[in-house]
Protein backbone atom coordinates (compact mmCIF):
# COMPACT_ATOMS: atom_id res chain seq x y z
CA UNK A 1 0.00 0.00 0.00
CA UNK A 2 1.36 3.26 -0.96
CA UNK A 3 1.47 5.39 2.62
CA UNK A 4 0.99 9.02 2.09
CA UNK A 5 3.91 10.80 3.39
CA UNK A 6 2.14 13.71 4.48
CA UNK A 7 -1.11 13.89 6.41
CA UNK A 8 -3.15 16.73 7.50
CA UNK A 9 -6.59 16.65 9.16
CA UNK A 10 -9.03 18.93 10.36
CA UNK A 11 -10.54 17.66 13.06
CA UNK A 12 -14.07 18.57 13.22
CA UNK A 13 -17.51 17.33 15.19
CA UNK A 14 -16.36 17.62 18.66
CA UNK A 15 -19.02 20.00 19.69
CA UNK A 16 -21.88 17.75 17.75
CA UNK A 17 -20.38 14.43 19.57
CA UNK A 18 -20.99 16.07 22.62
CA UNK A 19 -24.67 17.36 21.72
CA UNK A 20 -25.39 14.38 20.43
CA UNK A 21 -24.94 13.12 23.87
CA UNK A 22 -26.70 15.44 25.53
CA UNK A 23 -22.97 16.17 26.96
CA UNK A 24 -21.27 19.99 27.18
CA UNK A 25 -19.34 20.80 24.07
CA UNK A 26 -15.73 20.67 25.82
CA UNK A 27 -16.12 17.31 26.95
CA UNK A 28 -16.71 16.28 22.88
CA UNK A 29 -12.88 18.62 22.96
CA UNK A 30 -11.94 15.91 25.70
CA UNK A 31 -12.59 13.35 23.63
CA UNK A 32 -11.10 14.90 20.80
CA UNK A 33 -8.10 14.81 23.01
CA UNK A 34 -8.15 10.90 23.19
CA UNK A 35 -8.52 10.58 19.62
CA UNK A 36 -5.21 12.51 18.74
CA UNK A 37 -3.40 10.80 20.56
CA UNK A 38 -4.37 7.59 18.76
CA UNK A 39 -3.97 9.12 15.90
CA UNK A 40 -0.62 10.01 16.43
CA UNK A 41 0.32 6.32 17.40
CA UNK A 42 -1.15 5.14 14.46
CA UNK A 43 0.34 7.11 11.74
CA UNK A 44 3.66 6.67 13.58
CA UNK A 45 3.57 2.83 13.33
CA UNK A 46 2.17 3.30 9.51
CA UNK A 47 5.31 5.12 8.72
CA UNK A 48 3.69 8.23 7.86
CA UNK A 49 6.51 11.05 8.34
CA UNK A 50 4.53 14.43 8.78
CA UNK A 51 0.84 14.39 10.88
CA UNK A 52 -0.64 18.30 10.65
CA UNK A 53 -3.33 18.74 12.68
CA UNK A 54 -6.01 21.63 13.09
CA UNK A 55 -6.19 22.37 16.49
CA UNK A 56 -7.09 25.84 16.83
CA UNK A 57 -7.72 28.66 13.71
CA UNK A 58 -7.30 32.44 13.73
CA UNK A 59 -10.78 32.40 13.52
CA UNK A 60 -11.38 30.03 16.41
CA UNK A 61 -11.38 33.04 19.10
CA UNK A 62 -14.64 34.34 18.29
CA UNK A 63 -15.97 31.00 20.05
CA UNK A 64 -17.54 32.04 23.37
CA UNK A 65 -14.97 33.02 26.31
CA UNK A 66 -15.38 29.70 27.94
CA UNK A 67 -15.07 27.18 24.89
CA UNK A 68 -12.00 29.10 24.08
CA UNK A 69 -10.03 28.94 27.33
CA UNK A 70 -11.19 25.10 27.48
CA UNK A 71 -9.32 24.09 24.13
CA UNK A 72 -6.36 26.33 24.87
CA UNK A 73 -6.40 24.49 28.49
CA UNK A 74 -6.75 21.08 26.66
CA UNK A 75 -3.53 21.86 24.15
CA UNK A 76 -1.68 23.17 27.00
CA UNK A 77 -2.45 19.65 29.31
CA UNK A 78 -2.04 17.89 26.52
CA UNK A 79 2.04 19.39 25.42
CA UNK A 80 2.06 19.10 29.64
CA UNK A 81 1.31 15.19 29.41
CA UNK A 82 2.17 14.17 26.43
CA UNK A 83 5.28 15.85 25.68
CA UNK A 84 7.64 12.83 27.22
CA UNK A 85 5.77 10.52 25.61
CA UNK A 86 6.16 12.11 22.10
CA UNK A 87 9.95 12.50 22.49
CA UNK A 88 10.17 8.41 23.51
CA UNK A 89 7.87 7.24 20.33
CA UNK A 90 11.12 9.64 18.24
CA UNK A 91 8.33 12.32 17.69
CA UNK A 92 9.47 15.81 16.49
CA UNK A 93 6.72 18.54 17.11
CA UNK A 94 6.59 21.68 15.13
CA UNK A 95 4.24 24.57 15.61
CA UNK A 96 2.31 26.58 12.21
CA UNK A 97 0.40 29.75 13.04
CA UNK A 98 0.79 32.90 14.05
CA UNK A 99 2.81 33.32 17.51
CA UNK A 100 2.91 36.69 18.00
CA UNK A 101 -0.17 37.27 19.57
CA UNK A 102 0.07 34.44 21.70
CA UNK A 103 0.22 34.55 26.10
CA UNK A 104 3.54 33.75 26.97
CA UNK A 105 2.76 30.56 29.11
CA UNK A 106 1.27 28.96 25.99
CA UNK A 107 4.05 30.43 23.61
CA UNK A 108 6.67 28.85 26.09
CA UNK A 109 5.36 25.56 26.21
CA UNK A 110 5.10 25.51 22.29
CA UNK A 111 8.69 26.52 22.13
CA UNK A 112 9.35 24.09 24.87
CA UNK A 113 7.86 21.48 22.62
CA UNK A 114 10.13 21.78 19.64
CA UNK A 115 13.32 22.60 21.14
CA UNK A 116 13.11 18.75 23.21
CA UNK A 117 12.03 16.89 20.22
CA UNK A 118 14.21 18.84 17.28
CA UNK A 119 16.82 15.90 16.61
CA UNK A 120 14.05 13.50 16.51
CA UNK A 121 13.57 11.42 13.31
CA UNK A 122 10.48 9.31 13.23
CA UNK A 123 6.79 11.21 12.76
CA UNK A 124 6.93 15.24 12.67
CA UNK A 125 3.82 15.94 14.08
CA UNK A 126 2.72 19.65 13.33
CA UNK A 127 0.35 21.30 15.26
CA UNK A 128 -1.51 24.04 13.96
CA UNK A 129 -2.56 26.36 16.50
CA UNK A 130 -3.79 30.35 15.79
CA UNK A 131 -3.54 29.24 12.41
CA UNK A 132 -5.25 30.65 9.57
CA UNK A 133 -3.75 29.77 5.69
CA UNK A 134 -4.31 33.69 4.62
CA UNK A 135 -2.96 35.02 7.52
CA UNK A 136 0.18 32.80 7.00
CA UNK A 137 0.47 33.75 3.19
CA UNK A 138 -0.20 37.20 3.96
CA UNK A 139 3.09 37.02 6.35
CA UNK A 140 5.10 35.57 3.92
CA UNK A 141 4.17 38.00 1.36
CA UNK A 142 4.95 40.64 3.69
CA UNK A 143 8.36 39.23 4.69
CA UNK A 144 9.45 38.95 0.97
CA UNK A 145 8.44 42.69 0.69
CA UNK A 146 10.31 43.18 3.02
CA UNK A 147 13.59 41.74 1.30
CA UNK A 148 12.35 43.50 -1.59
CA UNK A 149 12.05 47.26 0.19
CA UNK A 150 15.57 46.31 1.48
CA UNK A 151 17.36 45.62 -1.90
CA UNK A 152 18.11 41.55 -0.82
CA UNK A 153 15.58 40.42 -3.51
CA UNK A 154 14.28 41.58 -7.10
CA UNK A 155 10.28 41.61 -7.54
CA UNK A 156 11.47 39.39 -10.87
CA UNK A 157 12.77 36.69 -8.74
CA UNK A 158 9.83 35.76 -6.86
CA UNK A 159 8.96 32.26 -7.42
CA UNK A 160 6.32 29.64 -5.87
CA UNK A 161 9.20 27.52 -4.78
CA UNK A 162 10.52 31.24 -3.08
CA UNK A 163 6.50 31.60 -1.81
CA UNK A 164 6.50 28.26 -0.11
CA UNK A 165 9.64 28.64 1.81
CA UNK A 166 8.23 31.42 3.47
CA UNK A 167 5.36 29.57 4.76
CA UNK A 168 4.98 28.32 8.59
CA UNK A 169 5.09 24.61 6.97
CA UNK A 170 9.01 25.63 5.35
CA UNK A 171 10.93 22.25 5.02
CA UNK A 172 7.83 20.48 4.92
CA UNK A 173 6.34 18.70 1.91
CA UNK A 174 2.72 19.21 0.93
CA UNK A 175 0.45 17.47 2.03
CA UNK A 176 -0.08 13.90 -0.04
CA UNK A 177 -3.74 13.69 2.21
CA UNK A 178 -6.22 16.21 3.84
CA UNK A 179 -9.13 14.39 5.75
CA UNK A 180 -11.96 16.42 7.02
CA UNK A 181 -14.20 14.38 9.89
CA UNK A 182 -18.13 15.15 10.46
CA UNK A 183 -19.35 15.18 6.93
CA UNK A 184 -18.31 18.46 6.30
CA UNK A 185 -16.72 19.31 2.72
CA UNK A 186 -14.76 22.36 2.94
CA UNK A 187 -10.61 23.84 3.59
CA UNK A 188 -11.98 26.57 5.73
CA UNK A 189 -9.00 28.76 5.59
CA UNK A 190 -6.55 25.23 5.84
CA UNK A 191 -2.88 25.12 3.90
CA UNK A 192 -4.92 27.12 1.00
CA UNK A 193 -1.35 27.30 -0.73
CA UNK A 194 0.01 23.64 0.34
CA UNK A 195 -3.10 22.01 -0.36
CA UNK A 196 -2.67 22.58 -4.59
CA UNK A 197 -2.19 18.83 -5.51
CA UNK A 198 -3.58 17.14 -2.13
CA UNK A 199 -6.17 14.42 -2.27
CA UNK A 200 -9.40 15.03 -0.06
CA UNK A 201 -11.08 12.42 2.53
CA UNK A 202 -14.30 13.49 3.82
CA UNK A 203 -15.44 11.14 6.88
CA UNK A 204 -19.03 11.62 8.26
CA UNK A 205 -17.68 10.40 11.70
CA UNK A 206 -17.09 13.05 14.54
CA UNK A 207 -13.54 13.52 15.18
CA UNK A 208 -13.97 11.75 18.68
CA UNK A 209 -14.69 8.95 16.94
CA UNK A 210 -11.63 8.97 14.46
CA UNK A 211 -9.81 5.75 15.02
CA UNK A 212 -7.05 3.93 13.86
CA UNK A 213 -9.28 1.50 11.81
CA UNK A 214 -10.84 4.93 10.51
CA UNK A 215 -7.36 6.46 9.86
CA UNK A 216 -6.66 3.10 8.09
CA UNK A 217 -9.42 2.75 6.05
CA UNK A 218 -8.63 6.31 4.52
CA UNK A 219 -5.45 5.28 3.70
CA UNK A 220 -6.59 2.53 1.67
CA UNK A 221 -8.61 4.72 -0.49
CA UNK A 222 -6.02 7.34 -0.86
CA UNK A 223 -3.87 4.17 -1.83
CA UNK A 224 -6.41 3.36 -4.67
CA UNK A 225 -6.66 6.96 -6.33
CA UNK A 226 -4.33 8.34 -8.82
CA UNK A 227 -2.50 11.17 -8.57
CA UNK A 228 -1.49 13.12 -11.92
CA UNK A 229 -0.26 16.23 -10.50
CA UNK A 230 -1.26 18.28 -14.08
CA UNK A 231 0.02 15.32 -16.08
CA UNK A 232 -0.28 11.99 -17.23
CA UNK A 233 1.34 9.45 -14.59
CA UNK A 234 1.99 9.81 -10.97
CA UNK A 235 5.56 10.48 -12.16
CA UNK A 236 4.52 13.94 -13.25
CA UNK A 237 5.18 14.76 -9.77
CA UNK A 238 8.44 15.38 -9.80
CA UNK A 239 7.66 17.77 -12.33
CA UNK A 240 5.78 20.21 -9.85
CA UNK A 241 8.67 19.56 -7.06
CA UNK A 242 5.89 17.72 -4.36
C1 LIG B 1 -13.73 21.03 15.85
O1 LIG B 1 -14.88 20.64 16.53
C2 LIG B 1 -12.55 20.93 16.68
C3 LIG B 1 -11.83 22.00 17.16
C4 LIG B 1 -12.19 23.40 16.90
C5 LIG B 1 -10.64 21.83 17.99
C6 LIG B 1 -9.86 20.56 17.89
C7 LIG B 1 -9.08 20.45 19.13
C8 LIG B 1 -8.82 19.31 19.81
C9 LIG B 1 -9.20 17.98 19.35
C10 LIG B 1 -8.14 19.37 21.13
C11 LIG B 1 -6.78 19.97 21.23
C12 LIG B 1 -5.80 19.60 20.16
C13 LIG B 1 -4.63 18.92 20.32
C14 LIG B 1 -3.70 18.79 19.14
C15 LIG B 1 -4.24 18.28 21.56
P1 LIG B 1 -16.06 21.70 16.67
O2 LIG B 1 -16.04 22.24 18.04
O3 LIG B 1 -15.99 22.73 15.60
O4 LIG B 1 -17.30 20.76 16.45
P2 LIG B 1 -18.72 21.17 15.89
O5 LIG B 1 -18.51 21.63 14.47
O6 LIG B 1 -19.48 19.89 15.97
O7 LIG B 1 -19.26 22.23 16.78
Amino acid sequence: MTVPEHVAIIMDGNGRWAKQRGLPRTMGHRKGVDAVRETVRAAGDIGVKYLTLFAFSSENWRRPETEVSDLLGLLKAFIRRDLAELHRQNVRVKIIGDRHSLQNDILDLLIDAEETTKANTALTLIIAFNYGARDEIARAMASLARDVEQGRLRSQDITPALITARLDTSGIPDPDLIIRTSGEERLSNFLLWQAAYSEFIFIPDYWPDFSRETFHAALETFASRNRRFGGLVAEAAAAVGT
